[in-house]
């Protein structure tokens, strides 16, 4: 046995660290393929690539599921029905209940189930059992919202054509076919159809059956095994399969989901984070430049995980947007098992003599799942902000975070005392560099205990806590999933005694490797769990803790050093009798979710001003983004790893999860100065912005780098500090419509072909803020795409581009790429402070950044940036427009409704920023007619309460070459959460 304390504990964890992950310490780094299986290796992917090989290769090829017309009804918004699937080799019949639901929001859902498997349970060894149904559930940890059904919606027979038609949507523009035999559906919008089910054919669930133990038939040298020729199927991996040394025992047999999903004319499909490749996703059936392996989603703790991918990673959005021209329609497939996608592409020609013109490409999907109900939801757009605004409505909306929680975040596994946390703190204030947050990895527990501390390097956290609190800083610390096995360990004995860890085949408790060795892990899906890990994090409880600190929860796919492909058995016994196999992709979820509750509880069992909970996870699936971040796991301090995490971030934004990023720096290995440098200034442009680092490479916080490194990442944080009023009001933003934070080109021009498969640069927010980060080594140019006719700045000197097309912005290693698009008003807070809580009374820079039309606009949020007052109307949202015809600057009131009747909460906020003005206005690209004036005329009291008008300067300066004309105002006086009025000319 291990003795488990002190310095012994440690070199058990690091041996235990290097027997698992061994790899981690040589800087060689490649993901180990053998590890991870193919879709070959995994029964139901194989056969349900060979069964749509078989309907592609088949020239009559007639899917066998139709739907009994007899048996459909609609009613109120849905539609029910039976499909039926005919099994060739019996005759047999198999009965599918089928229901379409038209959602009063325009989304409609097609949903399969299987009736022989509704009922029962299964009987496992030892008399424990497993439910034989399919798995139901995903839609209460995925679904919130949405699903009120359209009254509007009304359906028609038409028995000649053998299709149930059905009109539905705002405006009743949409329209789903149901094709009855073989059993289809068309989704149109203004008669053009958009999306396409079945339409290959290779729709497939697999029924269930009773085990039949067939003897094994002795096959003879140059006997044809005709029988089993006619019937292809694979029946090999059916009720068991085995995978490096793994034998997964299948109680229920085979029980895949699977159909093919077409998008007639559609180019790009986007989404099905989490990979790390380009945002538009490439084919995965072979040929040059393309993928021979689908696209993954089994959420894997995947260590060095290789570029431009396929592969799984940590986390699973099964949500996918197709563009063209004009277009934005999607699919949600709502499955919470391991599921793989195959895309292709296929181009047809209008008319064979038109040379390519007027051709057209489509793309297919094909969706498999291993098990679970087919569960698929159709949004049909027009624009992207409608398919991201409908998934959004259904499975939440972004969480409003802290304020902190979108500034700087400083980690590392790890800092190693209370001492060194406050040296570390007290350095970043000596070189005058801001950040909000330092982390602890899992080094801080007493061996790797959670909800301890180490005595011996951890003896005053609450000393610690005090000292970052000084300057409004916090602590997040690393709790994860797996319960060290151990004596006299009460949160194990708890989690024992309650039962309330996930169990294994047999109903017994499950006991794997990981970080501190043997361990269990919490059943989250349990509500008892959840409502004993929700007290596990009261003050009290969690001794050590205060106010300042929030929560990481890492390894939560979960991560299992000798599970098969680092996980938990598929058939390990949760809550409810599901199998692990079920309910995989959600399992990291739900302990966000139960971390998420324990903090909010946490704070109200004080009845103080409760705050916003901060969770950072590692594992996520449709939902996660209600909770909190995420980041991209455990990337390399590699060139590469920093120019993929650009797409990466920008798929979580289209994928209804943009509070995302990359570790700054990357994890594994140790990054040259230049990288570290150019990847701060990627960071900056991150949601979520971190810089981490693993136990095996040298200490690399900005002070460390030296000049002229140093001075520049500081730049890169200030920049992110300045700018955080426009990603608050960003983040905002997302928590109310869903949209991205920031956004790649497509989604922003949607019209705008060209640019559908651009994902190195990026919008922030609606600020018209172009961001492309360099991510090349020694590259000292960048090209930046500008998708419209229209002026864009130079963020730092006003340099002028014009659109469209493609320019070059000069990148030296102090630059980073960032252009201002005319037409937009940005606002930022200049004054270089500690860190973002000390900024809360700090005045306003208004930047208005003219274009061709001569008129600009922009808003502002802003509430206390901690608690929930907001919710209660305790914010200020303002919006700024610049009239060109009449040189005029306005400020209005964005939440003039609830200002009407304010609460108490609302005015007591009011009152607290009543002194917090705008203290200077820059004009980009100012009128030249504004040459030789000398004063801006100011009213204030728009909103209600009276002021005089008064004067204040203007300064103009001319063009230079290249160079916008520009004008600022100095200390117009106006409040940021008042009404106003500046007349320019
Ligand atoms: C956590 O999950 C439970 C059960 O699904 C749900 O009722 C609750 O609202 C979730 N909490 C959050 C913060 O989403």
């Amino acid at each position: 046995m291990l003795k488990v304390n002190g310095w012994s504990s440690r070199w058990a964890s690091l041996l235990l660290l290097c027997l698992a992950v061994c790899s981690l310490i040589t800087p060689a780094v490649t993901v180990k393929h053998e590890n991870f299986k193919t879709c070959d290796q995994s029964g139901f992917c194989k056969r349900n690539r060979a069964y749509a090989d078989t309907a592609l290769a088949t020239s009559n090829w007639a899917s066998p599921y139709s739907l009994d017309a007899a048996s459909v009804k609609f009613e109120k918004g849905i539609l029910t029905g039976i499909v039926s699937k005919k099994i060739a080799t019996t005759g047999e019949t198999v009965r599918l209940p089928l229901t379409v639901a038209f959602y009063e929001s325009g989304t409609a859902r097609v949903t399969i189930d299987e009736e022989r498997r509704q009922k029962g349970d299964i009987e496992l060894r030892h008399g424990s059992k497993a439910k034989k149904q399919r798995y139901n559930e995903a839609e209460k940890w995925a679904v919130v919202g949405g699903t009120s059904v359209s009254t509007g919606a009304a359906a028609s027979k038409d028995a000649e054509a053998g299709t149930t038609k059905i009109v539905y949507g705002p405006a009743s523009i949409f329209e789903a076919v149901i094709r009855h035999a073989p059993f289809g559906v068309d989704f149109k919008r203004d008669g053009e159809t958009q999306i396409k089910f079945n339409d290959q054919g290779m729709l497939n669930m697999e029924h269930w059956r009773p085990k039949v133990d067939k003897p094994v038939a002795e096959k003879k040298e140059g006997e044809e095994d005709v029988a089993a020729e006619a019937d292809a199927e694979d029946e090999g991996t059916w009720w068991d399969e085995s995978f490096g040394g793994n034998t997964d025992s299948k109680p229920r047999g085979p029980e895949a989901v699977a159909m093919d999903i077409t998008f007639p004319g559609y180019q790009h499909v986007y989404g099905v984070a989490e990979h790390a490749g380009p945002l538009s996703l490439k084919e995965s059936r072979g040929g040059d430049g393309k993928y021979s392996e689908p696209y993954r989603l089994y959420n894997s703790d995947v260590f060095e995980y290789e570029m431009d991918s396929p592969m799984t990673l940590y986390g699973a959005i099964p949500f996918m947007q197709a563009q063209k021209k004009d277009s934005t329609v999607g699919v949600f497939w709502l499955n919470a098992a391991e599921t793989w996608i195959d895309v292709t592409k296929s181009t047809t020609a209008a008319n064979p003599l038109s040379f390519g013109i007027g051709s057209s490409v489509t793309t297919q999907t094909h969706w498999i799942s291993e098990t679970g109900l087919l569960d698929v939801f159709v949004f049909l757009g027009p624009k992207p902000q409608d398919v991201i605004g409908a998934y959004s409505e259904l499975t939440g909306y972004t969480q409003l975070p802290q304020q902190f929680a979108i500034a700087y975040h400083q980690c590392r596994w790890n800092y190693v005392t209370d001492d060194d946390v406050k040296d570390v703190d007290r350095k970043f204030d000596r070189y005058n560099i801001p950040y909000d947050v330092i982390w602890l990895d899992i080094e801080y527990t007493e061996g790797k205990k959670y909800f301890t501390w180490d005595p011996m390097t951890f003896p005053d956290p609450l000393g610690m806590n005090k000292q970052l609190d000084e300057h409004e800083r916090k602590l997040v610390a690393i709790i994860d999933p797996h319960i060290k096995n151990e004596a006299n360990y009460p949160i194990v004995e708890e989690l024992k005694s309650k039962d309330l860890a996930v169990h294994n085949k047999d109903d017994n408790i499950y006991e794997g490797w990981c970080w501190p060795g043997s361990s269990y892990w919490i059943d989250c899906f349990s509500p008892k769990g959840r409502e004993w890990w929700k007290g596990l994090f009261r003050y009290d409880k969690f001794k050590g803790t205060a106010k300042n600190v929030f929560i990481w929860n890492d390894m939560n796919e979960p991560s299992v050093f000798n599970g098969p492909e680092t996980t938990m058995p598929k058939d390990n016994l949760h809550h409810g009798h599901w199998e692990h196999r079920d309910l995989h992709n959600i399992n990291g979820m739900t302990l966000v979710n139960a971390t998420y509750e324990a903090l909010l509880a946490r704070d109200k069992s004080e009845d103080k001003h409760h705050v916003r909970p901060f969770v950072l996870t590692r594992s996520f699936y449709s939902g996660s983004q209600r909770l909190g971040a995420m980041w991209t796991g455990d990337n390399q301090a590699a060139w590469p790893h920093l120019e993929a995490s650009i797409p990466m971030v920008l798929s979580m934004g289209v994928s209804g999860f943009p509070f995302a990023g990359a570790d700054v720096g990357g994890f594994f290995g140790n990054p040259s100065k230049e990288l570290l440098t150019r990847w701060y200034q990627a960071g900056a442009f991150y949601p979520f912005f971190r810089g981490h680092a693993h136990i095996d490479t040298r200490r690399r916080e900005p002070y460390l780098a030296g000049e002229p490194y140093t001075q520049i990442i500081t730049q890169a944080l200030r920049l992110r500090y300045s700018l955080l009023p426009a990603w608050y009001t960003a983040f905002h933003e997302a928590s109310v419509s869903g949209a991205p934070i920031v956004r790649p080109n497509y989604y922003v021009h949607p019209g705008d072909e060209k640019g559908f498969d651009i994902d190195d640069q990026l919008y922030l927010g609606s600020y018209g803020l172009l961001a492309k980060p360099v991510t090349k080594e020694g590259q000292e140019g960048q090209d930046i795409y500008l998708a419209d006719k229209e002026k864009y700045f130079d963020y730092f000197d006003f340099w002028t581009y014009e659109g469209p097309g493609t320019v070059t912005v000069a990148a030296p290693l102090e630059t980073i790429p960032l252009l201002m698009q005319g037409g937009h008003i940005f606002p930022r807070r200049d004054r270089p402070r500690r860190s973002s809580g000390l900024m809360r009374y700090d005045p306003f820079t208004l930047v208005v950044v003219l274009g061709h039309s001569g008129d600009a606009e922009g808003t502002l949020y802003l509430d206390d940036g901690e608690s929930f007052d907001f919710e209660a109307g305790a914010s200020i949202h303002r919006r700024f427009s610049f009239v060109g015809a009449t040189s005029t600057l306005m400020s209005e009131d964005l939440a003039a409704a609830a200002a009407a009747a304010p609460s108490k909460k609302a005015k007591d906020y009011l009152k607290l920023m009543e002194k917090v003005r705008v203290e200077k206005i820059i004009i980009v690209n100012a009128p030249a007619a504004w040459k030789g004036k000398e004063e801006v005329e100011i009213s204030e009291g728009l909103d209600g309460e009276s002021a005089a008008a008064r004067k204040v300067t203007l300064d103009w300066h001319p063009k230079e070459a290249g160079k916008a004309a520009w004008a600022v105002v100095r200390d117009p006086g106006v409040r940021i959460g008042g009404g106003w009025k500046i007349g320019f000319a």
